[in-house]
Formats: C-alpha cells, structure tokens, sequence
C-alpha cells in the first residue's frame, strides 16, 4: 500500500501533475492496513475469553456455522475434521486445515457476521477467536486469548504448509523447430491424466455403452502414449514423427493401420530412424500399444 503510494507519487512528479486526488491521509491507511501476520504483527491490544465468546458465537454465528461449528444446512463447518485431510473427503476447517492462528483473528475481524462485517470490537474478536479454537480443541475451557498468546498457539496443520522447495523451471526461450499451438494443446491437463477424469464415466447412463467404451479405450490410449510414446513422439527424438505433424502421419498413414500397428509392435528402421518394438517398454499390452497408435493418428490427421 505505501510502496504503491510511493511509485504513484514518483511517476507522477516525473510527467505532469494533474491536481487530482489527495495524499492518503494516517487514519485511511490505519484503515485498509488491517492484516495481522502470523507472528502476531498487527494485532491490536485487548484479550476475550472462550466464556465470553460462547455467548457472542451463540447470538451472531450459530445460526449459520452450527452451535458446534459443524455448519446448519450447506453453511461453512468450521470445526473439526482433523486428521482427516488424507482421506477421501477431507473435511478443511479452521482446526483440520488453517495455518495460523492470526488467519482466524483476522478472519473474523474482517468479513464476520456474514452481512454485518467488520461490526465487531477488537475484544469480541478475540473472544470469539477463542471461541472457534475451543471448538476445534486447541485450547481449554477457561483459556483467555491475548495479543501476546495468540502467536504462541500452532495448529495441528502448520507444517502442511510451506515454500514450494521444487527449483524454477528456468528454460531457455525456443527460437527454431518450436511446437506449433495444436501440438501444445495436446498438453491439456485433462489429456496428461493430470485431473482424474474416470469417475465421471459413471454419469453415462447405462444406454451409452458405446460412448462409455470409447472414454475407456481413449483413457488407455493416452495413458500408455504418455508413459511408453512421449519421450521421443512429442517432440521428434530420434527422428520420430511429431505428434500433430499432420504432414508425417498422412505419408504414415497410406501405409494402412495394420502396418503400423506391426511396426509399432515390432520394431521398425525406417529413413528417419529407428522405433524400437512397443517403443521400448515389451511390458505393454498389444491392446495398448494399438490405442496409443490410434490417438497418434487421431492427433496427426484431426480436422
Ligand atoms: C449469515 C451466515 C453467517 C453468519 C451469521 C456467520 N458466518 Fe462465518 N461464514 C459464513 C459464510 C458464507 C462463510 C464463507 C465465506 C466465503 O467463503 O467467502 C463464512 C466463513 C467463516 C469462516 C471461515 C471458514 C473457512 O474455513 O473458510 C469463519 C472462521 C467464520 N465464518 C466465523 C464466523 C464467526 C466467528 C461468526 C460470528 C461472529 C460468523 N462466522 C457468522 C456465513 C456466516
Ligand atoms: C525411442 C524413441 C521412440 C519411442 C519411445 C517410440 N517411438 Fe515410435 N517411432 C520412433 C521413430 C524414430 C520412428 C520413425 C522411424 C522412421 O520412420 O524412420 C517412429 C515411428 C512410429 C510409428 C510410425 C511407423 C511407420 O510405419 O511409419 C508409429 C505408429 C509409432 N512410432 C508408434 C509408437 C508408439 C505407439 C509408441 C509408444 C508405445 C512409440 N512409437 C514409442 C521412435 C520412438
């Protein structure tokens, strides 16, 4: 905020002034500047105790997150759940999910009740931080909540998060025999098998057994293309034909299907190179190998 302040100002005295607007004056910044850190920076002073709060959580957000924080109707749940982040359902709450402490103090402070925001004292803000931890077994019945207690409080999935630790992907920018845009869409997520798409297979109704059957055979072909074909087909290894290069896979194709199912279940020493038998991988299944080349021809010869 002030950084930006400071950049707006400078830029401004470099070109012309305009004489509109004013310097953002101590109390509008107090006000925007609410976020509290972690570590408890930001925090103003006051203190509520779990007492205190029960009967502000009862009058102003019960009703909506449950007398026990399990959430009325489709409302947020916001306690327990922990332990359960593994599972098949996870259920994310303050207790089971948060990092910090300071988060909920701020939370609340911020956006809660639903439609009276920001409507709370400092002081009730504590207590029904308090409150919400009781709730989630963080702190005991007659626990007091401070400024100076609050960072001092971890949460049972702190350690679920931290700085990504893989390195940067730093390459370098392509200038020559780049991939054209139709070979990167082939990179979709959902083509990869990075979004689990299967179980949506189970909202065909029964009739379209045809169309079920496809999804399956597609599933394959790009699953098997993706562990035994890419590493040479995607970008022309060994002097593979390219994926999407319709040019090379029309020539492929006029040899007929069954030849290059032989050739790529085989082996094959053409002119451009050498396809080793199953490209290398002798575990994969005939049935397999078949559909990779299938979605290598669907890939070459679309539209
Ligand atoms: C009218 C219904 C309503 C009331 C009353 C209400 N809340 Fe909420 N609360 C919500 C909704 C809706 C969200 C989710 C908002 C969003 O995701 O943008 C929420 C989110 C939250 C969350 C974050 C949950 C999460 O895991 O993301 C907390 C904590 C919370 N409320 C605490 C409170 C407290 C404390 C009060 C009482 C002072 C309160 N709420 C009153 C509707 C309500
Ligand atoms: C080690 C690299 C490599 C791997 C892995 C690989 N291929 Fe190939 N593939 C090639 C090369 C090189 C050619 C081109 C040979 C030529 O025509 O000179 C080729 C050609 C093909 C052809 C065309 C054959 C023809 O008759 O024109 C098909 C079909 C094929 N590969 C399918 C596959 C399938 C399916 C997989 C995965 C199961 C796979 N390849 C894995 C290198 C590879």
């Amino acid at each position: 905020m002030l950084l930006c302040t400071v950049f707006l100002i400078s830029v401004v005295h470099s070109e012309t002034r305009f004489n509109i607007g004013h310097s953002a004056t101590t109390e509008q910044i107090a006000g925007w500047d609410i976020d509290i850190r972690p570590d408890g920076f930001g925090l103003p002073e006051g203190s509520g105790s779990v007492e205190s709060g029960e009967m502000l959580y009862e009058e102003k957000c019960a009703s909506c997150h449950g007398v026990f924080g399990e959430g009325e109707d489709r409302w947020p749940v916001i306690a327990g759940g922990i332990g359960t982040l593994m599972e098949e359902k996870p259920e994310k709450t303050v207790g089971s999910y948060w990092p910090y402490v300071s988060t909920l103090w701020d939370y609340i402070h911020r956006a809660m009740p639903f439609l009276e925001p920001q409507s709370l004292t400092d002081n009730e803000v504590y207590a029904l931080t308090a409150y919400v931890l009781y709730l989630n077994d963080q702190v005991d019945e007659d626990f007091v909540l401070t400024k100076y207690n609050l960072p001092t409080i971890t949460l049972p999935n702190e350690k679920g998060f931290f700085i990504d630790p893989r390195p940067e992907a730093l390459n370098s920018r392509c200038m020559t025999n780049c991939l054209t845009t139709k070979q990167m869409s082939s990179w979709s997520a959902a083509d990869l098998g990075v979004t689990p798409l299967e179980h949506l297979s189970n909202l065909v109704p029964a009739t379209a057994q045809d169309d079920l059957e496809l999804r399956e055979t597609n599933t394959l072909a790009i699953e098997t293309y993706k562990k035994a074909c890419v590493i040479c087909h995607d970008t022309g290894v060994a002097g593979a034909p390219i994926f999407g290069d319709k040019e090379d896979w029309r020539q492929r194709a006029e040899k007929g299907l069954e030849v290059l199912y032989q050739n790529a279940l085989n082996g094959y020493l053409g002119e451009k190179g050498y396809m080793p038998a199953k490209g290398g991988n002798s575990g994969l299944t005939d049935e397999s190998v078949k559909a990779a080349v299938d979605h290598m021809l669907r890939g070459g010869l679309a539209d």
